[in-house]
């Protein structure tokens, strides 16, 4: 059956990863995909998948693609007459090359392509890089006059759904917090997607996750086109030698080479590995605590700090001036084959979604050090009900000091029966994604489905 999939996504790395993820799974299906992105966005991602099937195309070379100069909110609200534009015509032109989309696909920043795709009657599906916990919480905020919105007190905690833990308030995802100054910015944004979804019944979500992760929240929202489609992650965590795809592509940021190296040196399930994603920028303070804590554990450790943000400098002087220990700084790496080697034993980390979900998917045990957005749900998430992780307590700056750090890489590395049922978990967790993404699995037969309804 013929298929032409166009995916269109920000060039943030947590949207660009699972975006060529979905891209190479449809394409596995013998369709056609075109990944489109801001011209900037193109020009800087490096080792882009080259899939039979694969073409790509860019946006907004009008304006200035330099979100950072302009300020992100504009930025984003300017993508949105250009992008129109330009996918409008790029459908066009797909239609008269005898090439149709017969799917628009799009990621959270850029809800305007729904409304293109109502424009020209194609279906559309909202690629969600959260976890369908986070999307029932936001379906919730937005809908109900006296649910989560008329409980917007600090010391209440709130039962969200039966199965799951309270929910306190710093436990919310952090926009839909009032004193948040992303929440003039994002909460529009999710309400438009979510009144898409609502008005248009030729549009639906697919969810980056596996449904025996997240039942529940599945339940909640069973009335929604909703699917999952993940873990999109590389398929080599299925441990299937016969597999080269061993990383997503489309860096932006450049990875250094010398890493694994190092870590065959290093004994099974010793190694600390601490990342915070590609948004998150740590104070010195911040950096110089996580640094402390390290060297006092006394573990080895592999240590992600982007050279962009001249973030590794700072570290490597403090190292230089004495505080060392047995560990490596790197701008960038290839995170899930990292998480995936043997020697890794524990993994900090700020608790964005990709990384959460690599983590279960690699059965790597995590210390959770959230800083803002879902990534306060899905430490909640990994410490209360998936069993995975400690979530570390922050002090009053928000700067979680290095005893805290400490003590939590104690319990998951150290602590004989937590640390032990905390890898056991992670261990099950994995089990069932792989499970998810074989034939006949959940994921597996979801693909199927999207294949067949949009085809
Ligand atoms: C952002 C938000 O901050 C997060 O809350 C939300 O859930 C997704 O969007 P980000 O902070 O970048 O994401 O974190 P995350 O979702 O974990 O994505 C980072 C991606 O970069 C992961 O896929 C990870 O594997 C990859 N990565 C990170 C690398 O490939 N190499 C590295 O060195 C570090």
């Amino acid at each position: 059956m013929y298929r032409h999939y166009l995916i269109l996504f920000f060039p943030f790395q947590s949207h660009i990863n699972p975006s060529l993820q979905l891209a190479k799974n449809l394409a596995g299906s013998g369709a056609k995909v075109t990944l489109v992105t801001t011209n900037r966005g193109l020009k800087q991602m490096e080792s882009l998948p080259t899939l039979k099937g694969f073409s790509y195309a860019s946006f907004s070379n009008e304006i200035d693609d330099d979100y950072q100069s302009n300020g992100f909110s504009s930025y984003v609200a300017s993508l949105r007459s250009i992008g129109s534009q330009k996918l409008m015509h790029l459908m066009e032109k797909y239609s008269a090359d005898g090439e149709p989309v017969t799917l628009l696909v799009y990621s959270i920043l850029l809800p305007w392509v729904a409304v293109v795709a109502r424009e020209l009657q194609v279906p559309s599906a909202f690629l969600f890089i959260q976890c369908a916990t986070a999307f029932t919480i936001y379906h919730r905020f937005f809908k109900s006059q006296d649910g989560i919105h008329g409980q917007m007190d600090p010391s209440v905690s709130i039962k969200l759904l039966q199965s799951l833990p309270l929910f306190s308030f710093r436990d919310l995802p952090s926009f839909l917090l009032p004193d948040s100054p992303l929440s003039g910015f994002m909460i529009p944004v999710m309400q438009e997607h979510i009144q898409v979804l609502e008005q248009d019944p030729r549009s639906f979500v697919l969810v980056n996750t596996f449904e025996e992760l997240e039942q529940e929240s599945f339940k909640d929202i069973a009335n929604m086109n909703i699917i999952a489609v993940g873990p999109l992650i590389p398929l080599a965590f299925c441990d299937r030698s016969d597999l080269t795809d061993k990383s997503f592509g489309g860096d932006l940021f450049s990875k250094s080479e010398d890493y694994f190296q190092w870590l065959d040196t290093k004994p099974k399930c010793s190694v600390i590995y601490v990342s915070f994603g590609s948004l998150a920028v740590l104070k010195k303070e911040q950096k110089e605590e996580i640094l402390h804590a390290l060297v006092e554990s006394g573990r080895p450790f592999l240590w992600v700090l982007r050279s962009s943000n001249s973030e590794e400098e700072e570290v490597h002087k403090m190292m230089e001036n004495g505080v060392k220990g047995d560990g490596i700084i790197v701008p960038w790496c290839s995170q899930v084959e990292v998480l995936s080697h043997q020697s890794i034993g524990c993994f900090v980390t700020h608790c964005g979604w990709n990384s959460t979900l690599e983590s279960l998917v690699s059965g790597v045990p995590v210390v959770c050090c959230p800083q803002f957005s879902d990534q306060t749900t899905n430490a909640k998430m990994v410490e209360e009900v998936w069993g995975t992780g400690v979530r570390a307590k922050a002090n009053e700056e928000s700067i979680v000091e290095r005893g805290e750090i400490k003590k939590c890489l104690d319990i998951v590395v150290g602590d004989e029966d937590r640390g032990k049922r905390m890898r056991e978990n992670a261990g099950k967790w994995r089990g069932l994604a792989i499970e998810a993404v074989k034939e006949g699995g959940s994921t597996y037969n979801n693909l199927k489905k999207l294949l067949e309804i949009s085809g």
